[in-house]
């Protein structure tokens, strides 16, 4: 699949429910009305779609939230999903996971074929991880990271950097991070969804982060991976890296490989654009795929050229209405 700007898609993050057993400040309001559950499609039409995808050129699955396993008979999906890796039309299968259902499901994600998964985890403090997350637990997030590497999962950390939040923790967190052996990737606050409150003032810009490390560690530049949005350096005294995902910038635009789909079967083109196909109507239409194969092609061919994020006082500016669980980041 080749899009208008001559990018191959190759990658697709598939959001399996937008619920989740936190309520992070930066990503929902405390009282997040969710879908009704009858708007989900099932984990069977979820496999269609993603096969379909997969037939038609998609080399990486991402499957996240919400929180990807939340969701009932997740483990179900993951493993039929792992047959494409049996017959190498998949190089991974993969997961972005708040980590709180780690600890019972890292053994069956490792059997399943995964091998690398991302957690989130914006502190290491945890009275300040239950004020982020609501009401979180960190020894429980904890014990599914202690599992996840114990199975045998590589384990890379997603941090969103907050200002007057976890500002002053995050050079430990990467001392953590790479004591351990994982990689840790620092996120900006996106404008994503309605989440009572201003976002300028969470917003913390990357390159004052970034600035403050480099005063603790020489950060050597690391060449840019195709594709992803973080741009990676170096800790020369860990020899771990760091990644930095700054949206608000196009960096990443003019590589993207991705598209996204919701529990609910639409198919978003750009994290930061409304546009969208609904890929519901042609799966349930019939049961043989011309219909929807036609439709992803159609949709890809509408990808658009980059995002329109911007992070203003007037919030009705440069702000997505959709949440980030909705389309899974
Ligand atoms: P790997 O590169 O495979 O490790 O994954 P990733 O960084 O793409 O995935 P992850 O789920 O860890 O996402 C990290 C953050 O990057 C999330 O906050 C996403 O919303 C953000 N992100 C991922 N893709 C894009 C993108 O295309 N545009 C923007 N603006 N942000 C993105
Ligand atoms: N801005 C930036 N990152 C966000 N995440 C969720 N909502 C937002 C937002 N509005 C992060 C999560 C997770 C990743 C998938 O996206 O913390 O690490
Ligand atoms: Fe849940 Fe992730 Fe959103 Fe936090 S950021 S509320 S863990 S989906």
């Amino acid at each position: 699949m080749i899009d208008p700007f001559g990018r191959a898609i190759s990658y697709l993050r598939v959001s399996v429910t937008d619920r989740c057993d936190f309520r992070c400040t930066y990503c929902m309001s405390e009282h997040m009305t969710f879908l009704p559950k009858r708007d989900l499609l099932t984990l069977e039409e979820l496999d269609r779609l993603c096969t379909a995808f997969v037939r038609r050129g998609v080399r990486k699955l991402r499957l996240t939230g919400g929180e990807p396993l939340v969701r009932r008979g997740m483990m179900d999906l993951v493993r039929a999903l792992g047959r494409h890796l049996d017959s190498s039309a998949l190089d991974e299968l993969t997961l972005t996971t708040n980590g709180s259902q780690l600890a019972r499901f890292a053994g069956d994600l490792f059997a399943a074929g995964v091998r690398r998964i991302n957690v989130s985890l914006d502190t290491l403090d945890p009275e300040l991880f239950r004020r982020v997350t609501r009401w979180g637990d960190l020894d429980r997030v904890l014990a599914g990271i202690d599992a996840a590497q114990a199975a045998g999962l590589s384990v890379k950390i997603n941090t969103v950097a907050l200002r007057g939040t976890n500002e002053d923790e995050l050079a430990d967190m990467v001392q953590w991070a790479h004591g351990r052996g994982f990689d840790i990737t620092f996120i900006e606050t996106m404008p994503m969804g309605d989440i009572e409150g201003d976002r300028t003032d969470q917003y913390l810009p990357l390159s004052l982060v970034r600035a403050r490390f480099s005063q603790r560690y020489r950060l050597d530049d690391i060449p840019h991976k195709t594709g992803g949005p973080a741009r990676y350096v170096r800790a020369a005294e860990t020899g771990g890296r760091i990644g930095f995902i700054t949206p608000l910038t196009h960096n990443f635009c003019e590589g993207c490989n991705r598209v996204r789909l919701t529990c609910t079967g639409t198919l978003y083109m750009c994290l930061g654009q409304e546009d969208a196909a609904d890929l519901r109507a042609p799966l349930r239409a019939s049961t043989d795929d011309s219909l929807l194969d036609a439709a992803i092609d159609e949709a890809i061919a509408r990808k658009p050229k980059g995002h329109d994020f911007v992070i203003a006082r007037d919030r009705s500016q440069g702000a997505m209405p959709r949440h980030m669980s909705v389309t899974g980041g």
